[in-house]
């Protein structure tokens, strides 16, 4: 288990258009993947993007708890997507507050289209097609984002709706998730 430093925004590499994973690249992602969810995990996120540790390639994962969801929908257990596409369904804008492991401590309100498909390859090479909306379409819209050099700050339409979560959250402006059990470890970042 290795777990990666974070990069935060500003950095380069987190501009970069990411290169797609290609047929010789494929016995690394496996170990790629492995050192993005300890980072993920180590770090508090729902998802986390290879170019925040560092990596310039196509490849994102995420993991959703329940509490995450609209009531009634199930947690999405660890996803892994090579080479992701989306396409937006319909003209619905949806606003979501995002956090982002390369913003920490920030989070701001951004407006995404409400329903999209998302394609991608999982770790055995099985083809993921999804139609999703909600909070599962906020995170894999946020992750590919990092994928061609996009951090959420650079979707937001309204930037008062931008800043510290905890100013944010003391000031009434948003409310954050609250998970069900003992742990009162630090909010996620998605
Ligand atoms: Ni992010």
């Amino acid at each position: 288990m290795t777990i990666r430093p974070i990069l935060r925004a500003g950095h380069p590499v987190l501009r970069l258009t990411a290169a797609p994973v290609t047929d010789s690249d494929v016995s690394e992602i496996a170990l790629l993947v492995e050192d993005m969810y300890d980072s993920m995990c180590d770090a508090g996120g729902a998802g986390i993007a290879a170019p925040q540790i560092g990596v310039s390639l196509r490849v994102v994962i995420f993991e959703i708890p329940a509490y995450r969801l609209d009531e009634g929908e199930d947690a999405i257990p660890l996803q892994v997507l090579i080479n992701p596409t989306i396409e937006p369904l319909g003209d619905e804008v949806a606003l979501g507050w995002e956090g982002c492991l390369s913003l920490p401590g920030m989070r701001g309100e951004v407006p995404r289209p409400a329903r999209i498909r998302y394609t991608g390859l999982d770790l055995d090479g099985q083809l993921i097609d999804r139609t999703v909306e909600g909070f599962h379409a906020l995170v894999v819209q946020h992750e590919v984002d990092h994928l061609d050099g996009i951090l959420y700050p650079g979707r937001m339409t309204d930037m008062s709706r931008f800043g510290f979560t905890q100013e944010l959250v003391e000031g009434g402006v948003c409310t954050l998730p609250v998970p069900p059990s003992d742990d009162d470890e630090e909010q996620e970042d998605d």
